[in-house]
């Protein structure tokens, strides 16, 4: 394999041809001839997938001529079949780049990938059985519409820099901001009530926990202009249908339910004052997750009397309606839209799915009456989903408020739940028929049977490749695959195929139009 010195002088790109291949001597001593193994590959295998030109000349050669230090070095995930590099361009080995996801982040490979468009396809169809339509916005937006002044721990969280245009943007911690912002800006074109639904990505700088991680897709539903809980109620039965529908029971869930006017009414009869009210509700949401007495130092710094705040813990123990009523009296707005929201739960049939419990408040400042939020009855999981109404939003946005509810179901935590109880779906790749011609001058032919089947609606797998029989059934099995359909000489000559059922053997000969 030595270029002739001629050549050497004549052209300096065979100059580098020839100096790159030299070393592959050394790669054989190494490296038997056939295609080397996953594990014994270098390093650098993983890293020039980067680059795209497989058809180079340098292709082959290139890889192996790397430092020697980096042949010893770890094995990584990556196949000789895509080992490429630049075209005339030396690799910069000293670009190394970690293959794994930034931290809190996924990649969806194929299997995971099944059971995202699952999961997903769920949270559409539930959508659509209750007559919402689905919107989207960009996963971008000025950092403005998540700034708010309540000291919500999702600021602390947001992703946000300054672009090229020196404007603040944010990636989007939460999909709500960006309804209010929508809604605004459709104004009156759209009439009411909205009912939307989206499914989206969101980014959280989060303190990595189970089922809890930096990027997560939120399935939101939302109702704009419907001032009465038969909003709360309508999307708590969306959320418990989801539920079913998936195979989880109201043994394994349920939805703690209050109100923040339960947390307003306690507070007017202190004439605490109302901007201290988002924060107070902020720092509530904290219980369980921080020291009574640190909760207590934090509700005194928004001007809570400690009357106030002995009054604000004892009534957020409350677990029971009645009691709550003992104390506030049957006339507020709190008591009123609880027990209607539970009388409406009845109605829809879901009331062993929910129950009253003062504690939960939420960690989002906007919210101004029913609250709730799903857990795991066993405890071992963060909150499934949350949601609420929230009818002074638009306004802090400059527009004019209308009244709204809506929640959000994350991804992460209800496939944790799945996993817990043995209920995630097996999702098998599914192609039903897998094409291959018997002769390399059939390719074509092959290919016009592939094209007749999937004008049909018919999935195919064609074989690109020529590959042997024992080849085909073998990825026939990996893809599950109802039919094999092989293009010989003798058949095609007839405009004919063999057909085989492999689930049962059984083998006929079809004209190629007429596969179904
Ligand atoms: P949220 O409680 O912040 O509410 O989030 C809703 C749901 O999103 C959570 O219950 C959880 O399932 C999921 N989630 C939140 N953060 C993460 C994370 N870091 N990793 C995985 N999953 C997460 C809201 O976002 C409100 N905007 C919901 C809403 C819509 N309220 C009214 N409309």
């Amino acid at each position: 394999m030595a270029a002739t010195p001629s050549l050497l002088i004549l052209h300096p790109r065979l100059t580098l041809l020839a100096a790159t291949l030299r070393p592959i001597s050394l790669v054989h001593r190494q490296f038997p001839l056939h295609p080397p193994t996953r594990n014994q590959l270098p390093v650098i295998f993983a890293h020039s997938r980067l680059y795209s030109s497989s058809t180079s000349p340098l292709a082959t050669a290139t890889p192996f001529s790397a430092d020697s230090s980096n042949v010893n070095e770890t094995p990584r995930a990556g196949r000789s079949g895509s080992v490429s590099s630049p075209p005339h361009q030396a690799v910069d080995y000293a670009q190394k780049i970690d293959v794994n996801p930034p931290k809190g982040t996924r990649d969806f490979p194929p299997e995971e990938m099944r059971l995202r468009n699952w999961l997903f396809q769920n949270f559409r169809e539930v959508s659509q059985l209750f007559g919402f339509e689905e919107v989207d916005y960009p996963v971008l937006e000025s950092e403005a519409l998540f700034i708010r002044k309540a000291g919500e721990e999702i600021r602390d969280q947001l992703y946000c820099f300054e672009d090229r245009g020196n404007r603040r943007v944010a990636l989007r911690p939460e999909l709500t901001p960006s309804l209010a912002r929508l809604v605004i800006q459709k104004g009156k074109s759209v009439p009411l009530p909205i009912k939307w639904f989206a499914v989206g990505q969101c980014w959280r700088y989060e303190r990595m926990t189970r089922g809890r991680r930096r990027e997560h897709y939120q399935w939101n539903m939302d109702i704009i202009g419907v001032p009465d809980v038969t909003g709360e109620a309508e999307l708590i039965s969306s959320i418990v249908t989801f539920f079913k529908r998936i195979g989880i029971t109201s043994k394994d869930v349920g939805f703690k339910i209050s109100s923040r006017k339960v947390l307003q009414e306690v507070l007017s009869l202190y004439s605490v004052p109302e901007t201290s009210f988002a924060k107070a509700c902020i720092i509530i949401d904290k219980m369980g997750k921080i020291p009574v007495e640190e909760i207590k130092k934090e509700l005194k710094s928004v001007e809570l009397s400690n009357e106030a705040i002995e009054d604000l813990l004892q009534v957020l123990s409350m677990k029971s309606l009645t009691e709550l009523e003992e104390k506030l009296g049957g006339g507020g707005e709190a008591v009123s839209e609880l027990k209607q929201l539970f009388s409406l739960a009845e109605k829809f049939g879901y009331s062993e799915w929910i129950q009253f419990d003062a504690s939960v408040v939420r960690g989002l400042a906007y919210y101004t009456g029913i609250v709730f939020e799903g857990f795991d009855r066993e405890g071992k999981l963060r909150a499934i989903c949350g949601g609420g109404r929230y009818d002074r939003l638009l306004s802090t946005f400059g527009g004019d408020d209308l009244p709204a509810c809506g929640f959000g179901f994350g991804d992460a935590v209800i496939i944790e739940l799945l996993k817990e109880r043995q209920l995630l779906p097996e999702l098998p790749l599914e192609v039903e028929n897998i094409v291959c011609s018997l002769d390399p001058d059939l390719k074509g032919a092959a290919a016009r049977v592939a094209s007749v089947l999937r004008g049909k609606g018919q999935c195919v797998d064609l074989v690109l490749e020529n590959k042997p029989l024992k080849w085909v059934f073998k990825r026939a099995a990996r893809i599950n695959a109802r039919r094999l359909i092989l293009v010989g000489s003798a058949e095609w000559e007839k405009g004919m195929v063999v057909v085989k059922i492999l689930s049962t053997g059984e083998q006929y000969e079809a004209n190629v139009d007429e596969v179904e």
